[in-house]
Protein backbone atom coordinates (compact mmCIF):
# COMPACT_ATOMS: atom_id res chain seq x y z
CA UNK A 1 0.00 0.00 0.00
CA UNK A 2 1.40 3.54 -0.75
CA UNK A 3 1.49 5.74 2.37
CA UNK A 4 -0.20 8.86 1.87
CA UNK A 5 2.31 12.15 2.54
CA UNK A 6 1.91 13.84 5.50
CA UNK A 7 5.12 15.32 6.66
CA UNK A 8 7.04 17.97 5.26
CA UNK A 9 10.51 19.30 5.87
CA UNK A 10 11.31 22.82 5.45
CA UNK A 11 14.67 24.04 5.95
CA UNK A 12 15.14 27.35 7.00
CA UNK A 13 18.92 27.29 8.15
CA UNK A 14 20.38 29.24 5.13
CA UNK A 15 22.22 32.73 5.92
CA UNK A 16 20.34 34.19 2.78
CA UNK A 17 23.48 35.66 1.55
CA UNK A 18 21.98 36.68 -1.61
CA UNK A 19 19.57 38.95 -0.17
CA UNK A 20 22.34 40.84 1.81
CA UNK A 21 21.87 43.18 3.62
CA UNK A 22 18.19 42.66 3.95
CA UNK A 23 19.02 39.56 5.77
CA UNK A 24 21.60 40.75 7.67
CA UNK A 25 19.15 40.49 11.38
CA UNK A 26 16.15 39.14 9.84
CA UNK A 27 16.01 35.11 8.06
CA UNK A 28 15.17 35.71 4.81
CA UNK A 29 11.59 33.96 4.90
CA UNK A 30 9.99 35.91 7.26
CA UNK A 31 10.79 38.86 4.25
CA UNK A 32 7.36 39.81 3.44
CA UNK A 33 5.90 38.62 -0.06
CA UNK A 34 3.13 41.03 -0.41
CA UNK A 35 1.13 40.75 2.84
CA UNK A 36 2.95 37.68 5.06
CA UNK A 37 6.12 36.77 5.26
CA UNK A 38 7.15 34.37 2.38
CA UNK A 39 7.67 30.89 4.22
CA UNK A 40 3.54 31.57 5.70
CA UNK A 41 2.50 31.39 1.96
CA UNK A 42 4.83 27.69 1.47
CA UNK A 43 3.49 26.44 4.97
CA UNK A 44 0.04 26.94 3.51
CA UNK A 45 0.44 25.81 0.51
CA UNK A 46 1.92 22.42 2.37
CA UNK A 47 -1.06 22.67 4.84
CA UNK A 48 -3.25 22.89 1.59
CA UNK A 49 -2.21 19.64 0.16
CA UNK A 50 -2.85 17.60 2.76
CA UNK A 51 0.53 18.48 4.89
CA UNK A 52 -0.42 17.94 8.97
CA UNK A 53 3.43 17.71 10.22
CA UNK A 54 5.45 20.44 9.28
CA UNK A 55 9.49 20.10 10.50
CA UNK A 56 11.75 23.15 10.01
CA UNK A 57 15.17 23.03 9.57
CA UNK A 58 16.44 25.79 11.53
CA UNK A 59 19.89 27.31 13.14
CA UNK A 60 20.52 29.68 16.14
CA UNK A 61 19.48 32.81 15.13
CA UNK A 62 16.39 32.04 13.14
CA UNK A 63 14.13 31.48 15.70
CA UNK A 64 11.80 34.75 15.05
CA UNK A 65 10.50 32.19 11.95
CA UNK A 66 9.21 29.73 15.13
CA UNK A 67 8.04 32.56 17.07
CA UNK A 68 5.83 33.70 13.47
CA UNK A 69 3.73 30.32 13.79
CA UNK A 70 3.11 30.71 17.57
CA UNK A 71 0.75 32.30 19.31
CA UNK A 72 1.16 35.71 20.66
CA UNK A 73 -0.81 36.49 23.50
CA UNK A 74 -0.52 40.11 23.72
CA UNK A 75 -1.11 41.13 20.41
CA UNK A 76 -3.80 38.87 19.85
CA UNK A 77 -5.04 40.58 23.39
CA UNK A 78 -4.40 43.76 22.30
CA UNK A 79 -5.90 44.06 18.90
CA UNK A 80 -9.20 41.69 20.40
CA UNK A 81 -9.71 44.37 23.13
CA UNK A 82 -9.74 47.78 19.96
CA UNK A 83 -12.14 45.19 17.84
CA UNK A 84 -9.48 44.78 15.17
CA UNK A 85 -11.03 41.75 13.99
CA UNK A 86 -9.63 41.65 10.46
CA UNK A 87 -5.95 41.87 11.74
CA UNK A 88 -6.78 39.53 14.14
CA UNK A 89 -7.51 36.91 12.09
CA UNK A 90 -4.27 37.28 10.38
CA UNK A 91 -2.17 36.81 13.23
CA UNK A 92 -4.43 34.20 15.23
CA UNK A 93 -3.93 30.21 14.28
CA UNK A 94 -2.38 30.42 11.00
CA UNK A 95 -1.24 26.87 11.75
CA UNK A 96 -4.55 25.13 11.98
CA UNK A 97 -5.66 22.79 14.66
CA UNK A 98 -4.53 19.31 13.99
CA UNK A 99 -1.30 20.74 12.28
CA UNK A 100 1.63 20.69 14.55
CA UNK A 101 5.19 22.54 13.49
CA UNK A 102 8.32 20.90 14.70
CA UNK A 103 11.75 22.29 14.69
CA UNK A 104 15.12 20.54 14.87
CA UNK A 105 18.34 22.32 14.63
CA UNK A 106 21.22 22.07 11.63
CA UNK A 107 24.39 23.28 13.47
CA UNK A 108 26.32 23.00 10.51
CA UNK A 109 26.02 24.54 7.24
CA UNK A 110 26.68 21.12 4.99
CA UNK A 111 24.39 21.79 2.10
CA UNK A 112 20.39 21.10 1.60
CA UNK A 113 21.26 16.69 1.57
CA UNK A 114 22.27 17.53 5.45
CA UNK A 115 19.69 19.54 6.04
CA UNK A 116 17.13 17.04 4.75
CA UNK A 117 18.96 14.18 6.56
CA UNK A 118 18.91 16.29 9.74
CA UNK A 119 15.19 15.53 9.87
CA UNK A 120 15.13 11.96 9.63
CA UNK A 121 14.67 10.34 13.07
CA UNK A 122 11.41 12.71 12.94
CA UNK A 123 10.61 10.79 9.59
CA UNK A 124 9.92 7.20 10.53
CA UNK A 125 10.64 5.82 7.44
CA UNK A 126 7.38 7.77 5.81
CA UNK A 127 7.50 9.21 2.06
CA UNK A 128 7.91 12.85 2.76
CA UNK A 129 7.94 16.65 1.08
CA UNK A 130 10.57 18.89 1.03
CA UNK A 131 9.67 22.13 0.09
CA UNK A 132 12.15 25.09 -0.21
CA UNK A 133 10.96 28.58 1.40
CA UNK A 134 12.81 30.95 -1.20
CA UNK A 135 10.54 29.86 -3.96
CA UNK A 136 7.20 30.83 -4.42
CA UNK A 137 4.43 28.79 -6.09
CA UNK A 138 1.66 30.97 -7.75
CA UNK A 139 -1.24 28.80 -9.71
CA UNK A 140 -2.69 30.54 -12.26
CA UNK A 141 -5.17 32.40 -11.15
CA UNK A 142 -8.04 30.44 -12.78
CA UNK A 143 -6.74 27.31 -10.71
CA UNK A 144 -7.40 26.49 -7.11
CA UNK A 145 -4.92 28.06 -5.26
CA UNK A 146 -1.74 25.82 -4.26
CA UNK A 147 -2.37 23.39 -6.94
CA UNK A 148 0.64 22.20 -8.20
CA UNK A 149 2.27 21.03 -5.41
CA UNK A 150 -1.46 19.35 -4.08
CA UNK A 151 -0.98 17.84 -8.01
CA UNK A 152 2.18 15.89 -6.95
CA UNK A 153 0.82 14.91 -3.48
CA UNK A 154 -1.41 12.85 -5.84
CA UNK A 155 1.06 11.72 -8.06
CA UNK A 156 2.51 10.08 -5.39
CA UNK A 157 -0.68 8.99 -3.70
CA UNK A 158 -1.29 7.13 -7.11
CA UNK A 159 1.78 5.84 -7.88
CA UNK A 160 4.13 5.88 -4.98
CA UNK A 161 7.23 7.58 -7.09
CA UNK A 162 8.84 10.18 -6.30
CA UNK A 163 8.00 13.76 -8.07
CA UNK A 164 9.78 16.57 -8.55
CA UNK A 165 8.84 20.11 -9.54
CA UNK A 166 10.98 21.11 -12.79
CA UNK A 167 10.47 24.65 -14.96
CA UNK A 168 12.13 25.92 -17.94
CA UNK A 169 14.64 28.48 -17.08
CA UNK A 170 16.91 30.67 -19.13
CA UNK A 171 20.45 28.68 -20.19
CA UNK A 172 22.67 31.95 -18.13
CA UNK A 173 20.30 31.09 -15.20
CA UNK A 174 20.92 27.05 -15.05
CA UNK A 175 24.25 26.94 -13.46
CA UNK A 176 21.93 28.26 -9.74
CA UNK A 177 19.92 24.92 -10.03
CA UNK A 178 19.87 21.28 -9.93
CA UNK A 179 18.76 20.17 -13.91
CA UNK A 180 17.09 17.10 -15.06
CA UNK A 181 18.04 15.16 -17.90
CA UNK A 182 14.10 13.08 -19.70
CA UNK A 183 15.98 11.91 -22.33
CA UNK A 184 14.00 12.38 -25.19
CA UNK A 185 10.56 12.71 -23.91
CA UNK A 186 8.80 15.82 -23.32
CA UNK A 187 7.27 17.57 -20.37
CA UNK A 188 4.16 19.36 -20.58
CA UNK A 189 2.02 21.04 -17.51
CA UNK A 190 0.54 18.37 -15.16
CA UNK A 191 1.91 15.42 -16.55
CA UNK A 192 5.16 13.56 -14.39
CA UNK A 193 8.11 12.38 -16.87
CA UNK A 194 10.53 9.72 -15.49
CA UNK A 195 13.56 11.73 -14.84
CA UNK A 196 17.27 9.79 -16.43
CA UNK A 197 19.33 12.09 -14.61
CA UNK A 198 19.55 14.79 -12.31
CA UNK A 199 23.01 17.27 -12.08
CA UNK A 200 23.53 20.27 -9.58
CA UNK A 201 24.58 23.00 -11.02
CA UNK A 202 26.16 22.12 -14.15
CA UNK A 203 27.73 24.87 -16.59
CA UNK A 204 24.95 25.71 -19.02
CA UNK A 205 27.47 23.88 -21.72
CA UNK A 206 27.06 20.96 -19.44
CA UNK A 207 23.69 21.15 -18.73
CA UNK A 208 21.57 18.33 -20.16
CA UNK A 209 18.59 20.10 -20.67
CA UNK A 210 16.87 23.58 -19.04
CA UNK A 211 14.42 21.88 -16.88
CA UNK A 212 15.83 23.20 -13.08
CA UNK A 213 14.60 21.46 -10.26
CA UNK A 214 12.49 24.36 -8.75
CA UNK A 215 12.43 23.69 -4.74
CA UNK A 216 9.13 21.58 -4.73
CA UNK A 217 9.73 17.55 -3.78
CA UNK A 218 7.96 14.23 -2.87
CA UNK A 219 10.46 11.90 -2.12
CA UNK A 220 10.52 8.54 -0.34
CA UNK A 221 12.11 7.18 2.53
CA UNK A 222 14.69 5.33 0.88
CA UNK A 223 16.32 9.15 0.28
CA UNK A 224 17.23 9.01 3.23
CA UNK A 225 19.31 6.25 3.46
CA UNK A 226 21.09 7.01 0.28
CA UNK A 227 21.89 10.46 1.95
CA UNK A 228 23.74 9.27 4.38
CA UNK A 229 26.42 7.94 2.31
CA UNK A 230 26.36 11.09 -0.16
CA UNK A 231 29.76 12.55 -0.29
CA UNK A 232 30.13 16.33 -0.61
CA UNK A 233 29.44 17.74 -4.32
CA UNK A 234 29.10 21.38 -5.34
CA UNK A 235 30.50 23.72 -3.46
CA UNK A 236 31.43 20.59 -0.59
CA UNK A 237 27.98 20.98 0.27
CA UNK A 238 25.77 17.39 0.60
CA UNK A 239 23.67 17.48 -2.23
CA UNK A 240 20.21 16.53 -2.53
CA UNK A 241 20.12 16.36 -6.37
CA UNK A 242 23.10 14.20 -6.20
CA UNK A 243 20.95 11.32 -3.83
CA UNK A 244 18.46 11.64 -6.04
CA UNK A 245 20.20 10.68 -8.72
CA UNK A 246 20.97 7.36 -7.03
CA UNK A 247 17.28 7.13 -6.33
CA UNK A 248 16.15 7.61 -10.17
CA UNK A 249 18.20 4.57 -10.85
CA UNK A 250 16.32 2.46 -7.50
CA UNK A 251 13.04 3.55 -7.15
CA UNK A 252 12.61 6.24 -10.47
CA UNK A 253 10.97 9.55 -9.61
CA UNK A 254 8.87 11.81 -12.04
CA UNK A 255 9.63 15.45 -12.94
CA UNK A 256 6.51 17.10 -12.57
CA UNK A 257 5.82 20.37 -14.98
CA UNK A 258 3.73 23.04 -14.14
CA UNK A 259 1.97 26.01 -15.03
CA UNK A 260 2.26 28.01 -12.14
CA UNK A 261 4.45 31.24 -11.60
CA UNK A 262 7.32 29.93 -9.96
CA UNK A 263 9.60 32.74 -8.26
CA UNK A 264 12.81 32.34 -6.67
CA UNK A 265 12.90 34.82 -3.89
CA UNK A 266 16.38 33.93 -3.10
CA UNK A 267 17.71 36.77 -5.01
CA UNK A 268 16.41 40.79 -5.73
CA UNK A 269 14.42 40.40 -8.56
CA UNK A 270 13.00 37.04 -8.42
CA UNK A 271 11.54 38.52 -4.49
CA UNK A 272 10.23 41.86 -6.09
CA UNK A 273 8.20 40.33 -8.75
CA UNK A 274 6.97 37.76 -6.28
CA UNK A 275 5.83 40.92 -4.57
CA UNK A 276 4.44 42.24 -7.64
CA UNK A 277 2.45 38.99 -8.84
CA UNK A 278 0.73 38.49 -5.70
CA UNK A 279 0.28 42.12 -5.00
CA UNK A 280 -1.63 42.64 -9.23
CA UNK A 281 -3.63 39.68 -7.60
CA UNK A 282 -5.46 42.37 -5.35
CA UNK A 283 -7.67 44.42 -7.18
CA UNK A 284 -6.91 47.68 -5.19
CA UNK A 285 -2.66 47.19 -5.39
CA UNK A 286 -3.31 46.47 -9.27
CA UNK A 287 -5.01 49.81 -9.79
CA UNK A 288 -2.28 51.45 -7.72
CA UNK A 289 0.48 49.83 -9.45
CA UNK A 290 -0.81 50.49 -12.99
CA UNK A 291 -1.17 54.24 -11.87
CA UNK A 292 2.85 54.44 -10.70
CA UNK A 293 3.96 52.93 -13.60
CA UNK A 294 1.63 55.31 -16.36
CA UNK A 295 2.79 58.02 -13.97
CA UNK A 296 6.15 57.37 -13.99
CA UNK A 297 5.93 55.79 -17.62
CA UNK A 298 8.36 52.62 -16.48
C1 LIG B 1 18.92 24.28 -4.05
C2 LIG B 1 19.10 22.90 -4.71
C3 LIG B 1 18.97 23.03 -6.21
C4 LIG B 1 17.64 23.66 -6.58
C5 LIG B 1 17.51 25.04 -5.87
C6 LIG B 1 16.13 25.63 -6.10
O1 LIG B 1 20.02 25.09 -4.39
O2 LIG B 1 20.35 22.38 -4.34
O3 LIG B 1 19.05 21.74 -6.80
O4 LIG B 1 17.54 23.81 -7.96
O5 LIG B 1 17.71 24.90 -4.46
O6 LIG B 1 16.06 26.91 -5.58
P1 LIG B 1 20.38 26.42 -3.56
O7 LIG B 1 19.47 27.49 -4.07
O8 LIG B 1 20.16 26.12 -2.12
O9 LIG B 1 21.81 26.70 -3.87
Amino acid sequence: MIQKIKKAVIPVAGLGTRMLPATKAIPKELLPVYDRPIIEHVVKEAIAAGITEIILVTRSGKEAIENHFDAHYELEHRLEKKGKETILGTVKNIIPAGVKVTSIRQSDALGLGHAVLCAKHLLNDEPFAVLLPDVLVLDQASREKNHSFSSMVDAWNDTGIGQIMVERVDSEAIENYGVADLGTQLSEPFKSVPIKGLVEKPSPKDAPSNLAVLGRYILPSAVLGLLETTVAGVGGEIQLTDALDELLKLDGLNAFETDAGIFDCGHKRGFLSANLAVGMRDPLTKLSIKALIEKNGW
